[in-house]
């Protein structure tokens, strides 16, 4: 299969990666509130409450990886990958600081400098606008986006940057994970009362709409895709309840992507959800649907009747499913199924017939640096083997756009904050608590990937 068009190139997002949290004007975004585990991470899908109260010790995200001094030397090494696309996020609170929407001149020109390095290297951006990073300030004032005027900030920070950048970004993706609004609510959308999701979802979808229609405007080159956490669900046995279960699980993933392919509400959830949608904001969502579908891939899931079964959950990447004996899981309870990878290209590619972009897929495991190598055999395997089933799902009539691993250089982990789980291709000597020299090494499957990238051709 050669395809020159094809995008081929990795991932980060600018809260995981940037650091310098309050550094040239920028800041605080809800994920500068967020401990590492041993510090209580995890209640605060719960009670996300306790993140505002701001007394722990351990912040990864304020300084991360750096990013933001060390763009030139990263990109530059990433660039020997033979990669063309380099997928990150703009820290929305870096460019627009606080609720007066003053426009702060040197976050936004840290953007044009990074995108203008890219593009040095051939590498066109793919750009997220809101990456789990809502400005802290519209949490405290509006509860995220819960409220119609964090959409109105929105749309502002949107065409500011969609003008500024229109010469160097024509890809675009309005928000990371949309769906992850309703599974974790407060780095979804900043959204800390949880009764507030579905109203904070609505929003969104507006937002992710608007967006369309001013991108479109501002550059006719101009693509946005809509982004979906996907993994399809798979019934836990043939018995029908359980396969009516999975059934409504997978309505309940494509609800986003019904929006924003379709422009509306599938009639099911008009039914239930007594959502009220004006005139205006239903013409809105038809006429300016998604040019492209960005997905990220970890995992398939595994759904029952929960009056039938009662075993084992474990991590659907933020999504509830039921541990798979035929999978194979890392550490971090992530089940591993590169098949799964096809089967969710075919299912959601015969249901909507719009290309796929394969925006996130990787595996986050612990590496070991031995004298300056790391072999991390385990993360080529992974990648070969999800490669290979998606160049299988071309061949089986799927139109996908292009694969970008994730974290294609260690970045904080969204989940957890730390650094030990790791992703990337490159090495970032740094530990849990920013403790190391900093230095980048490339891992074993940094020139794996290089050559694979070679040896499919789908080289820019
Ligand atoms: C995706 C997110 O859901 O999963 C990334 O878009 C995140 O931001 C990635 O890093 C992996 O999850 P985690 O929790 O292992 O970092």
């Amino acid at each position: 299969m050669k395809n020159e068009n094809f995008l081929w190139g990795g991932a980060i997002s600018a809260c995981q990666s940037e650091g310098a949290y309050n550094k040239d004007g920028r800041t605080p975004s809800i994920f500068d509130t967020l401990p590492l585990p041993n510090e209580g991470r995890w209640a605060l899908y719960d009670n996300p409450s306790k993140a505002l109260c701001g007394d722990f010790d351990t912040y990864p995200s304020h300084h991360a990886i750096n990013f933001y001094d060390t763009y030139k030397e990263d990109l530059k090494l990433l660039s020997k990958l033979g990669i063309n696309c380099f997928r990150t996020s703009i820290s929305w609170s870096r460019v627009i600081p606080s609720l007066d929407g003053q426009v702060n001149e040197k976050g936004l020109q840290f953007y044009v400098d990074l995108f203008t390095e890219c593009k040095k290297y051939g590498m066109k951006p793919l750009v997220t606008l809101s990456h789990f990073d809502t400005p802290l300030y519209l949490t405290e004032t509006y509860d995220g986006w819960s409220h119609k005027e964090t959409l109105n900030h929105f749309l502002r920070y949107a065409e500011i940057v969609m003008t500024e950048l229109k010469d160097l970004v024509t890809l675009w993706i309005p928000i990371n994970e949309i769906n992850m609004i309703l599974h974790i609510p407060y780095l979804g959308g900043g959204v800390v009362e949880s009764s507030n999701k579905m109203k904070a979802a609505h929003n969104m979808l507006l937002g992710s709409a608007g967006v369309v229609k001013l991108a479109h405007e501002i550059n006719h080159d101009n693509k946005v895709g809509c982004m979906l956490a996907a993994g399809l669900y798979y019934p836990y046995t043939s018995h029908p309840q359980d396969v009516y279960c999975a059934q409504k699980e997978n309505r309940k993933m494509y609800l986003f992507t019904d929006v924003q392919i379709r422009g509306s509400y599938p009639k099911w959830f008009t039914m239930q959800s007594g959502l009220q949608i004006t005139e205006n904001e239903r013409n809105l969502l038809r006429d300016y649907t998604a040019d492209f579908i960005a997905v990220s891939y970890y995992t398939s899931r595994l759904f029952a009747d929960e009056n039938r079964v009662d075993i084992e959950g474990v991590d659907g990447n933020s999504a509830k499913t039921l541990r798979n004996k035929y999978l194979d899981i890392t550490p971090w309870g992530r089940q591993i199924d590169p098949l799964g990878l096809k089967t969710t290209l075919i299912d959601m590619y015969d249901r909507y017939q719009t290309p796929i972009f394969i925006v996130e897929n990787g595996l986050g495991v612990e590496d070991t640096l031995d004298h300056d190598c790391i072999n991390d055999d385990d993360r080529i395997d992974f990648i070969q083997q999800h490669i290979s089933q998606m160049t299988q799902a071309i061949s089986e009539g799927v139109d996908v756009m292009g694969y970008l691993t994730w974290g294609i250089i260690d970045v904080i982990s969204a989940g957890g904050g730390e650094m030990k789980k790791r992703y990337g291709l490159v090495y970032v000597d740094q530990d849990d608590y920013g403790n190391g020299s900093k230095r980048r090494i490339p891992k074993k499957s940094f020139y794996w990937y290089q050559k694979e990238i070679e040896r499919r051709n789908f080289t820019k």
